[in-house]
């Protein structure tokens, strides 16, 4: 039977999210295995600022009374006379790999210049890469607060450090504090998603390589999920291996390194799961050299039919690399091309990818969106059997987008070149609709192909209870939907795991707490659905028991045992969301048992309340 779920009764512990600064002030879960530890902490009151060096070794590290957050002196760094100019301090000495560290501080420079903290590390292959952890800008003292990260056993020499694109200013900084973090356990005793869609398509969710190294992370994804996407890991700029390129002396044979990858892929290996690959044709997070002539930066435009034979090799090499190290991982879909349309359906306008999201290289290249067609073209010859191939688009529920899609697909479906549709689904608790994003749905089952949410996320800017009790709404009619079409969907995967790691984590997007508990969007999108995998529904060969039906008395909507206003009230909300239609009904709204839901129950019921006949 195809499952329903029941808005009301939303659980679990509302905690509070905020920007790039996640700190939790909701109750820690009993299961927290341990608090922060003070690894590095100082006020600088005693002078001591041997804990900094310089980033270019010009810079004069002191402490100084000339000004202070706290007590009486601060850190300054003096002697910049350039942006990157600043001090950083060792991560890789004082802690391990795996281990989730917070790190706070007080900055102040002058007025309105922009401090950034940023961490610094070798890769695997010996490549310096940086990561951003935040920036500020303002008046006074600014804070760094609680900020998170985990580095993996492959990255070396691993620094954070503060720096300011002001050239010529200071940098004061005071209350530095390096903790490891609070370890947290996941809830064991919740049910896992996994099982519970298991009737209908694969819940999976995006990680990036930091954000899997926590074991708590790990475990979450364990129980959770079924598909893994890496967030960052395998798009072109992680891949393409700058050097081994141009070694090769070939102007059209782009090489590829899975380094940045490997802890994931290892990890996917290791636990059998099933990975999304993302992603091989973009316009973004793809490096300017790739588009060039002789692979120089800034240089002329390639020419189109060399960036046809770049296109190949990329991803013939993608696969064949892919395949030499990771033989058993099963890579059953794969996002061949990526974003290509604006919001009206017309292509992106030609330019360098400048993060306007309004340009793209490809299309310079091209001159409109023909390159699709050759991607998916060398996707289906290279990608191993039983890969499926997808085009994935956001704010896809935009009719103009849609159609776009909708036309493209059919095109390369006629052509044997396409699996499927990847609807990124990036969405707010305001905008779309849930109706309208079911249109879209709509129209891309009706393509005949597969349909894969690839990207889930669903920002709120109210984070009180309600505001998390809306987003629990929007998430529970959004998950009805896709069950709805469960037919043409394999596949709906988070963007993430927890909020404080979300790409959009200011907005706390996702399911889970930063200290990995369940958030009422959780509860919301579990309750009601049933799956064969944890059934509630037993069946003998002579009767059909389901103990959901004696579980629930009809017109108790929030199952507080009592027939009230309360559920009249919760009966007027739940008839405004999208209920399946064509599926038997099976809950408590059905108050007069008819197996559907509609008007006819909240009217029965309203007599009853009144004791009208
Ligand atoms: C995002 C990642 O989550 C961020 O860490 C990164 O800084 C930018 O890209 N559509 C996509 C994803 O297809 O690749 C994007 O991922 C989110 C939007």
């Amino acid at each position: 039977m195809k499952g329903k779920k029941i808005l009301s009764g939303l659980m679990g512990a509302v905690m509070l999210c905020t920007a790039m600064v996640p700190s939790f002030t909701g109750s820690i879960p009993a299961e927290a295995a341990a608090e922060a530890v003070s690894i590095y902490s100082t006020g600088f009151e005693d002078g001591d600022v041997s804990g900094f060096i310089g980033r270019s070794g010009n810079e004069t590290i002191t402490a100084t009374t000339e000004q202070a957050y706290s007590g009486s002196q601060s850190m300054c760094i003096g002697g910049r006379t350039s942006g990157w100019h600043g001090a950083k301090i060792s991560l890789s000495e004082r802690g391990q790999a795996g281990v989730e560290y917070s790190v706070s501080a007080m900055v102040k420079s002058k007025w309105y210049s922009t401090i950034s903290m940023t961490l610094e590390y070798y890769d695997s292959t010996g490549t310096q890469k940086y990561t951003p952890l935040g920036s500020v800008s303002g008046d006074g003292w600014m804070e760094f607060s609680d900020v998170k990260i985990t580095f993996t056993s492959d990255m070396t020499d691993v620094y954070v450090y503060f720096e300011s694109s002001d050239a010529q200013v200071d940098i004061y900084v005071d209350d530095f504090s390096l903790e490891s973090a609070a370890v947290y356990d996941i809830e064991e005793d919740i049910k896992s998603l996994k099982d519970v869609y298991a009737d209908y398509f694969k819940i999976g969710g995006a990680v990036t390589a930091s954000e899997l190294a926590p074991q708590t992370a790990q475990d979450l994804i364990l129980k959770h999920y079924n598909s893994l996407t890496p967030g960052n890991e395998m798009k072109p700029d992680a891949l393409l291996d700058y050097n081994a390129t141009i070694a090769t002396g070939s102007n059209v044979d782009p090489q590829v390194n899975l380094a940045s990858a490997r802890s994931i892929l290892n990890f996917c290996r290791d636990n059998n799961i099933p990975v999304r690959g993302h992603v091989l044709v973009w316009h973004q997070q793809t490096p300017d050299w790739f588009f060039r002539e002789d692979y120089q930066e800034g240089g002329t435009w390639a020419s189109e039919e060399v960036m046809l034979q770049r296109m190949e090799n990329y991803i013939k090499n993608v696969f064949a690399a892919l395949e030499e190290e990771y033989p058993t991982v099963n890579f059953y879909a794969y996002d061949v091309v990526n974003e290509c349309y604006l919001d009206d359906g017309s292509a992106r306008q030609p330019g360098a990818n400048d993060g306007s999201q309004q340009t793209s290289p490809w299309v310079q290249i091209f001159g409109d969106n023909s390159f699709i067609e050759h991607a998916f073209r060398f996707a289906r010859e290279y990608a191993p059997e039983g890969c499926k191939l997808y085009y994935n688009d956001f704010n896809e529920y935009q009719p103009g987008k849609t159609q776009a899609m909708y036309d493209m697909a059919m095109d390369l479906k006629e052509k044997g070149l396409i699996d499927g549709i990847g609807m990124q689904s990036h969405l707010d608790v305001g905008f779309p609709t849930v109706s309208a994003y079911e249109k879209a749905l709509e129209k891309f089952a009706s393509t005949g192909l597969d349909i894969q949410v690839t990207e889930l996320d669903i920002t709120t800017t109210d984070t009180s209870e309600a505001g998390f009790e809306k987003q629990a709404e929007i998430y529970s009619g959004i998950m009805d939907a896709c069950v709805k079409y469960a037919d043409s969907i394999s596949a709906v995967v988070f963007w993430g795991t927890t909020d404080d790691k979300s790409w959009r984590a200011a907005k706390c997007p996702l399911l889970f707490n930063g200290d990995y508990s369940a958030k009422p969007a959780y509860y919301a999108i579990i309750d009601g659905i049933e799956s064969t995998g944890t059934t509630t529904t037993t069946t003998t060969t002579t009767t059909t028991t389901t103990t959901t039906a004696a579980a629930y008395v009809p017109g108790d909507v929030n199952y507080d045992g009592r027939l009230n206003v309360f559920d009249l009230a919760q009966l007027k909300m739940d008839i405004h969301q999208p209920w399946p239609a064509v599926y038997p009904i099976d809950i408590p709204q059905d108050y007069n048992q008819d197996g559907s839901f509609n008007m006819t129950d909240i009217v029965a019921f309203a007599k009853f309340l009144v004791g009208a006949k």
